[in-house]
């Protein structure tokens, strides 16, 4: 198993690096990631390279058992690139290209970056392709930045819309640009969509794709240089969580695995149930385990910083992605940097260089996770609910998000919360995947909603599937119009219901919803409601003292042998998702979670190999007692469990069935 750390020997004096890499030794870290930004170091000319330095680095970690994984430095560019090719540098919306000296600053369309980036990519794949301890590459660093708007992004747009619409009639019908007198006579009169109130939100979708598939074009140039040298070796990139600029589907389809950057330590300690849906998320990209290779390991901030992780935290957060099927981890960073805008971004050591309690935290994680992996070899999460996590629809809604407060993210963290507390793992899945290998399918705010996947809900439902989602799903179809249909659309005998209306909720006004059994109780909804006429869905919940006394808020329906689940409002109480939940899981025939948990402490399971592995994570800062089947066995202390098990703050258990 491989746990370390990002390094990054050029920050260091030479004499340093031997210590640096004993002291990894003694940690039990045997991976660094080095590189990702040092181009001018490697290529401080053009076309003079200059690797001597990088090959002693290396050598002296593999003399440590260390090994390493190397990046393509295209994340920032040299100063002689920006001098002798301005035109390698983005073009903001206001015509000025962004001025040297950050980083991510590069035009995706630029030939000379592009064959720029091919070069250094080649040079350092063809000098280090016999270097012992190279056990993976990282392409370039967190792909997302800058937009472009310069003149040869706005040509390869139109090559882009010209190769996916074929004609202009085609083109101005998709876009609707009957509206406002757009038509377009020429695809060189298309403009690049800058988004704001009063762009198209045909033209914008199209263009995040674009912008999406540039970057998956560059890293695809990458990545065919570097399996030429290195046909066995894997190659990764670190992903964002829920960054959601890119489609981090295709962004992950040439890699092997999918690695992602994780820094959930920020405001007061809390439940941290955002970065454990991140990491299902980063599991669905390829629907296998992933890497962290970014891990909190300090206090972080580029001007003012955070909080310090308290101790036990470290260790908690990185046990958290463990048990979602993280099984390469690497802390950001090793030392703390005394120069440069992360002055305040803390490694595992501060500026001193010593070994203390952050770096004593890892090194005993670093431990445990030797003694683990065999355990946990050949096992992943094994889910049997899957969201469908679909970037059109965030695009979509972040132009439009229909009522103010609508925030893809939001909505679909209320479900997935009531699934974490009741112990219960998901899995992320894009729209294209194969429903049919889940018992139940949540897919809320789902916007977009092309016919095709319309159809292939229903045919889940209607062959025994379970469906929760809910309001402003199915409003827009694969161009961003709107459909010519009473809501929700293709979905409506799926679920039983018409939406013939709908209002927004404006500010902090709520609706008092009474729930009927399994929903009894009061609650509130709050910024939107959907109008809905049931059309053989029962209601679960319905509006009181409104304007449309019991009018149904959330439905269940028979059809086929399925059932589809409708929530047309959001609900202020997470109590209402929970036991909408319950009942899903019951519907759907879900199993329960093993094991009963007390509030903030957090249940996963990793299971394959004939193994069933229990992650036990208290978020909580007091002791918690939880009671345990029989037959556990304690794999942090060897020996049997006992039939109850308390966790210190922010501890873990790992046990075996
Ligand atoms: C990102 C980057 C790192 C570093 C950290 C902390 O995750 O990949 O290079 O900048 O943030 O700021
Ligand atoms: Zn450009």
């Amino acid at each position: 198993m491989y746990v370390g750390v990002d390094y990054y020997p050029e920050h260091w004096p030479r004499e340093r690096w031997e210590t640096d890499a004993r002291l990894m030794q003694e940690a039990g870290l045997n991976v660094v990631r080095l590189a990702e930004f040092a181009w001018v170091m490697m290529e401080p000319e053009e076309g003079r390279f200059t690797f001597d330095w990088l090959d002693d680095a290396l050598a002296v970690l593999h003399a440590r058992g260390v090994s390493a994984i190397l990046c393509t430095p295209t994340a920032v560019m040299p100063a002689w690139c920006a001098r002798k090719y301005p035109e390698t540098l983005a073009m903001q919306t206001n015509g000025q290209r962004i001025v040297w000296g950050v980083r991510k600053n590069n035009c995706f369309t630029s030939g000379a970056y592009r064959l720029l980036s091919e070069r250094i990519t080649r040079a350092m794949a063809e000098h280090f392709q016999h270097a012992p301890n190279v056990i993976g590459w990282q392409t370039d660093n967190e792909f997302g930045h800058p937009v472009c708007y310069c003149d040869t992004c706005r040509a390869e747009f139109q090559d882009w819309l010209r190769a996916r619409y074929g004609t202009l009639e085609e083109l101005n019908r998709a876009w609707g640009l009957h509206f406002w007198g757009h038509y377009v006579g020429t695809w060189g009169e298309i403009p690049l969509p800058v988004a704001n109130e009063s762009a198209n939100p045909s033209a914008l979708l199209d263009w995040q794709r674009f912008y999406s598939w540039l970057n998956v074009r560059f890293q695809r140039d990458q990545v065919r240089i570097l399996r030429e040298y290195f046909p066995d070796t894997f190659i990764t990139h670190n992903f964002m969580g829920f960054f959601s600029d890119l489609n981090y589907y295709d962004l992950a389809e040439d890699l092997d695995h999918v690695s992602w950057d994780n820094y959930p330590v920020w405001g007061a300690p809390r439940v941290m149930s955002d970065a454990a849906a991140m990491g299902d998320l980063m599991r669905g990209l390829k629907g296998k385990n992933y890497w962290i290779m970014e891990e909190t390991a300090g206090p972080g901030g580029w001007g003012s910083f955070g909080r310090n992780p308290w101790p036990g935290e470290i260790r908690l957060v990185a046990y958290q992605q463990l048990a979602h099927g993280a099984d390469g981890q690497i802390w950001f960073r090793w030392r703390t940097c005394t120069a440069g805008r992360e002055q305040y971004w803390h490694g595992l050591l501060g500026h001193d260089g010593k070994p203390l309690r952050r770096y004593q935290e890892a090194a005993r994680t670093a431990g445990e996770y030797h003694a683990l992996a065999p355990h946990l070899e050949g096992t992943t999460v094994r889910a049997e609910v899957a969201f469908i996590y679909d970037y059109e629809s965030i695009w979509a809604l972040r132009f439009q998000p229909g009522f103010a407060e609508n925030n893809y993210h939001a909505a679909l963290q209320r479900y997935y919360d009531a699934f974490f507390r009741a112990g219960i793992n998901v899995d992320f899945v894009p729209p294209t995947a194969d429903f049919s290998t889940y018992k139940a399918i949540i897919a809320p705010d789902l916007h977009i909603l092309p016919d095709a996947l319309a159809e292939r809900l229903r045919a889940y439902v209607e062959h025994g599937g379970v469906l929760l989602t809910d309001c402003r799903t199915g409003v827009k179809d694969e161009t961003n119009l709107c459909h010519a249909r009473t809501l929700p659309g293709l979905l409506a005998e799926v679920l039983g219901i018409a939406i013939e209306e709908y209002e927004s909720i404006a500010g902090d006004v709520g609706f008092t919803l009474h729930g009927r059994a399994p929903l009894a109780g009061q609650f509130t909804a709050v910024h939107y409601a959907d109008w809905i006429t049931p059309r053989g869905a029962e209601t679960l919940a319905a509006f009181k003292e409104w304007h449309l006394p019991d009018a149904p808020a959330a439905t269940r329906h028979h059809f086929g042998t399925g059932v589809g689940y409708y929530v047309g409002t959001v609900v202020k109480e997470p109590a209402f998702y929970d036991a909408l939940i319950a009942d899903l899981r019951i519907t759907a025939r879900v199993a329960p979670a093993e094991i009963a948990l007390p509030d903030g402490v957090e249940l996963s399971v990793r299971k394959g190999d004939g193994k069933e592995i229990l992650f036990l994570l208290n978020h909580t800062q007091q002791e918690q007692t939880v009671s345990l089947p029989a037959g556990l066995t304690n794999l942090l202390t060897g020996q049997p469990a006992n039939r109850s098990i308390t966790l210190e703050r922010f501890g873990v258990a790992v046990l075996r069935k």
